[in-house]
């Protein structure tokens, strides 16, 4: 993808902005990363650019010592004073390319140095962020700041910067080096400037144009691509493949004709510069001939300071012809790589924005610690796996108290909303005793999830609402919270790696024996056994050559080496069929024996024998008691159950 990314247009064109807070904070970054490194490089820039431009000085007096010596015809003096300005000519040619080849090795090593620790910092950033930011930014967009904007970043920093840097002080230096000479010649060749930037900027400014088609394009042709690929079934199962295969046509011809006269403006550029820089020699050639025949004099700085105004000579006419070219070739890759520099700082203005997104706070206080009781039957701190957990509570006057975790949770009258102005969850109360059975049912939508978010934090409500332990959840530290609730999700995540090692997940010290009972324990030991590889069977692709109910199996073995105190199952066996839920449903009594569980299920026989059943609609709870009450009360749950209506 990275290959297919549009390159910014070829030549001048003006028109993007340079952000230059982002820019110091780029050169901020790169001068603390680099310390030594960044001067000792700027320093070769500098001293390759100024050794670019000063041979034109030695040219011209090159040049005035062979038209004197010509005149005279002594040789041997003349090989005596031209010869040693011929070295140092060179010399100077040789330096510049050995301060070249140091920079560019320099710069490489910056560059990726720089690239890997922006990286680091946005996916340490990236852990770190509330969930709410996955659910409000595009996964793709996401993806496309390590891959494009880093990749616009790396073409900031390893050649248009230095370039930039490079380009100015060899056009500052010639500009000093021409006035000098004359200035006549300097506005002859500035007229030449003006009137390549008048042609390149009609040209230039219809290529940006298809530059900025051929980049939408491009990315509604990656779109389209990724959208087959996860729907590869659904097309099968509607036979559109031929259809897709129109689709597809389309999105591919429209990129083709954008990147087509992008590149066709594009191409056509960079000769119609070469050759407008040809027709400015010829010209400067011309007039300086003119001139030179008819001794005009050259208004050089060097002349005035000598009290005259000088007159045009062969060994000022020659050198401009050089210069003109360095000149009109160096603004050209100024303006050529202020575009870049454009993109690169709005690439990088989009990664310090991730690494600037507000970390999930946290200023929980209270943790989670394991407990054994002394002979008085008081709390004690135990530095060793117990099985028994109290939470820590510090308070103000620095005393400590503990408080056993029972897995108490009590939610009192929350109201909550993701946005603003669309209110999810309304008055919603429930008490969940240690050890009790908690069942959410309802449509799909009516806030059951949503419930389950605000009790391990992915999303936080206005103080004391809801209280662990008697403990306002807010108080204690996300990381314990999460550690005491063991959550099994309807969309299960694997990662690459094995079976055991994707148990493991769960409790990443749990031994293979502990794995391999946790999948005993939810009937899942049966059908991994019968894997190829067995426990060791390697997984791939969130665990695409297993079946949706068999990956239930292994995150409900994950949450149970987790062995939390309270486990919230939303969902988590909904594609498992009736028969192996009945078998997983053993286990997860087990499992759910002396904890406190809330389950979200649709099929009401996986809720019957819960404690407490809450029947939510549309954010509030409309029904609340055993099945046996609710059955008795003939509400909604009644018809539920007897298939009045069906749930989802
Ligand atoms: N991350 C979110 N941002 C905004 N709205 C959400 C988010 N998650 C869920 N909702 C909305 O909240 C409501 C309840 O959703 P949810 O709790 O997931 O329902 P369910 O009972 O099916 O689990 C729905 O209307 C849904 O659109
Ligand atoms: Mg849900």
């Amino acid at each position: 993808m990275a290959n297919n990314k549009p390159k910014s247009p070829q030549g001048m064109q003006v028109g993007r902005k340079i952000d230059s807070g982002v820019l110091k904070r780029v050169m901020k970054l790169l001068f603390s990363s680099f310390p030594v490194l960044m001067p000792l490089t700027i320093g070769c820039i500098i001293f390759s650019s100024i050794t670019a431009a000063a041979p034109a000085i030695f040219q011209q007096q090159v040049i005035a010592d062979i038209e004197r010596f010509y005149l005279s015809g002594d040789w041997s003096a003349a090989a005596k004073v031209i010869l040693p300005k011929v070295g140092i000519l060179i010399g100077f040619y040789v330096l510049s390319m050995v301060s070249i080849t140091l920079y560019t090795q320099l710069m490489a090593y910056i560059t990726q140095g720089f690239l890997h620790k922006m990286r680091v910092k946005m996916f340490d950033g990236m852990q770190n962020l509330p969930i709410k930011y996955f659910d409000t930014h595009k996964h793709g967009d996401i993806m496309s700041y390590y891959t494009n904007d880093i990749d616009t970043l790396r073409e900031l920093i390893s050649r248009a910067l230095p370039t930039l840097l490079q380009a100015s002080i060899v056009v500052v230096t010639v500009f000093i080096i021409m006035i000098y000479y004359s200035m006549l010649m300097t506005a002859v060749v500035l007229l030449g400037v003006v009137a390549m930037f008048l042609v390149t900027k009609t040209v230039g400014g219809g290529s940006a144009k298809y530059f900025m088609r051929q980049q939408k394009s491009v990315a509604k042709t990656e779109g389209f691509i990724q959208e087959m690929m996860s729907g590869q079934r659904v097309i099968k199962v509607f036979n559109h493949e031929d259809a897709c295969k129109k689709d597809f046509d389309d999105v591919n011809e429209a990129l083709f004709n954008d990147s087509f006269r992008a590149h066709a403006y594009a191409n056509s550029l960079g000769p119609i510069i070469q050759n407008i820089g040809n027709v400015l020699y010829v010209v400067i050639a011309t007039v300086g001939g003119v001139f030179l025949l008819s001794k005009t004099p050259n208004l050089g700085i060097r002349s005035i300071i000598n009290g005259g105004l000088g007159i045009i000579t062969i060994d000022i006419m020659v050198p401009f012809l050089n210069m003109a070219k360095q000149f009109t070739g160096n603004i050209n890759q100024l303006s050529q790589q202020i575009n870049v520099v454009a993109m690169g700082l709005a690439g990088a203005k989009r990664i310090f924005d991730v690494m600037d997104e507000a970390p999930e706070v946290d200023d929980g206080y209270v943790t989670l610690v394991n407990m054994t009781t002394d002979k008085d039957g008081n709390i004690v701190e135990s530095d060793k796996r117990t099985g028994k957990w109290a939470w820590r509570h510090p308070h103000g006057d620095g005393t400590v108290t503990y408080t056993e975790l029972k897995g108490d949770v009590t939610m009192e009258h929350v109201d909550f909303a993701y946005t603003e102005d669309k209110p999810v969850l309304f008055d919603v109360s429930v008490y969940a005793k240690p050890g009790q059975k908690v069942a959410f049912v309802g449509a799909t939508g009516a806030g059951k999830t949503t419930i389950t978010n605000l009790i391990n934090r992915f999303y936080d409500i206005a103080d004391g609402k809801i209280r662990y332990d008697g403990i306002n959840i807010n108080k204690i530290r996300k990381s314990d919270l999460r550690r005491s609730l063991g959550i099994v999700l309807q969309e299960t995540n694997l990662f690459t790696g094995s079976v055991l090692d994707n148990i493991r997940y769960g409790r990443l010290d749990a031994t293979d024996e502990e794995c391999i009972a946790a999948a005993r324990l939810v009937g899942a030991d049966d059908f991994i056994t019968r894997l190829p590889g067995g426990y060791n069977t390697a997984l791939s692709n969130n665990g695409a050559n297993l079946s949706q109910g068999q990956r239930q199996l292994i995150a409900i073995a994950r949450a149970a080496v987790a062995d939390p105190p309270v486990m919230i199952l939303d969902e988590a066996t909904s594609s498992i069929d009736t028969r192996t839920e009945a078998i997983v449903q053993k286990g997860m009594d087990k499992l759910m024996e002396s904890r406190t569980v809330f389950v979200i299920a649709h099929r009401l026989s996986t809720v019957k024998n819960s404690d407490v059943i809450m029947v939510l609609d549309h954010g509030k709870i409309i029904e609340r008691g055993s099945h046996e009450k609710l059955i008795a009360d003939k509400g909604t749950y009644y018809q539920l159950y007897m298939g009045a209506f069906e749930l989802e």
